[in-house]
């Protein structure tokens, strides 16, 4: 269905839990790594049907990491049964990546985005607090030997920190066939409201002008590519070039409440209505319908942090 500003909503990523194996600088994790009020499986497929009666048509599972969850392929074979669900996605650290992807492929999951911030072991390990970059990258080899596609690299910069890896990270798109791309530093933490820290993506095409756009963006990301590439570069810019007149995003995170826009406070319970299928379908409609025009960066730093709404 359309907003109120027209835009069609047809996209909902659904944070299954807020717990997190890693702490990245950049994420604003706050206080919690409790389970206590994350929804069951078949809560979360309940709630899902009646935005899928509302319109959905893609639907993302975030975290924190979705895979510190063990029923995440449960969660996904749930949502797989929603006939009018077009694509199902996951985003995840890649960490427990190796262990889960021929598991979530047999439940139903079509693609996954794996956050990746540095191909430098140590600097890696800098940012995320866990020395573990192999496993990611061995996840990321087996999520396309189990047939998961497209893979997705995101990589956030931090000027002084990680941004003199970034030729390294274009080249992975250069030399095997993933996507990746680099998502603009959002004031989530501290770090995120540095502006020194921040690296546009403007300054990141300057130091790359061997990339050509395409011409096209993969929803969010300004897409590029460069001879001999077998991947595509992408620029995501929340910030420096929003994109929330496009948005058609809905969040629904760990605990039943949903949040129409990541960078605006405003929550919806949806709990108190699950059973009722009609009265939570209409109340999707109402809050759908109060989703904001724009994001709020640059005048508040979001209450929940990606740890909760999953990017
Ligand atoms: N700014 C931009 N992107 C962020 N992510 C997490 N925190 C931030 C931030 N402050 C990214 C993660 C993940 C995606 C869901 O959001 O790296 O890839």
């Amino acid at each position: 269905m359309k907003d109120s500003f027209g835009r069609e909503i047809s996209y909902l990523r659904v944070s299954v839990t807020q717990r997190c194996n890693l702490n990245c600088v950049y994420c604003g994790k706050t206080d919690c790594d409790k389970k206590e009020n994350e929804l069951e499986a078949d809560t979360i497929a309940a709630i899902a049907s009646a935005f899928v009666r509302c319109g959905i048509r893609k639907i993302r599972l975030t975290g924190g990491e979705p895979l510190v969850r063990e029923d995440v392929s449960e969660i996904v074979g749930k949502l797989r049964a929603l006939s009018q669900v077009q694509t199902l996605a996951l985003t995840t650290n890649g960490v427990y990546l190796k262990r889960f992807a021929a598991e979530l492929r047999r439940a139903g999951l079509d693609s996954v985005n794996v956050s990746l911030d540095s191909t430098d072991g140590s600097t890696y390990h800098k940012l995320t607090g866990a020395d573990v970059l192999h496993r990611v990258l061995e996840g990321v080899e087996e999520a396309r030997r189990a047939g998961l596609s497209p893979i997705k690299i995101n990589a956030v910069l931090m000027r002084g920190v990680n941004d003199d890896g970034a030729r390294e990270l274009v080249e992975l798109a250069k030399e095997t066939p993933v996507d990746v791309r680099f998502i603009e530093l959002m004031p989530f933490s501290d770090a995120g409201e540095d502006d020194a820290r921040v690296v546009t993506n403007a300054e990141l095409l300057q130091r790359f002008p061997f990339l050509e756009p395409l011409g096209e963006t993969d929803g969010t990301a300004q897409m590029y590519t460069g001879t001999g590439f077998r991947g595509r570069v992408g620029f995501i810019s929340p910030v420096s070039r929003r994109f929330c007149a496009s948005c058609n995003r809905m969040r629904l995170l760990s605990d039943g409440k949903v949040k129409p826009c990541l960078g605006d406070d405003t929550v919806y319970d949806l709990l108190p209505l699950v059973g009722d299928e009609a009265r939570l379908t209409q109340e999707i409609r109402r809050i759908i319908l109060q989703k904001p025009a724009g994001h709020r960066f640059g005048e508040i730093r979001p209450a929940h942090g990606l740890n909760r709404t999953g990017g």
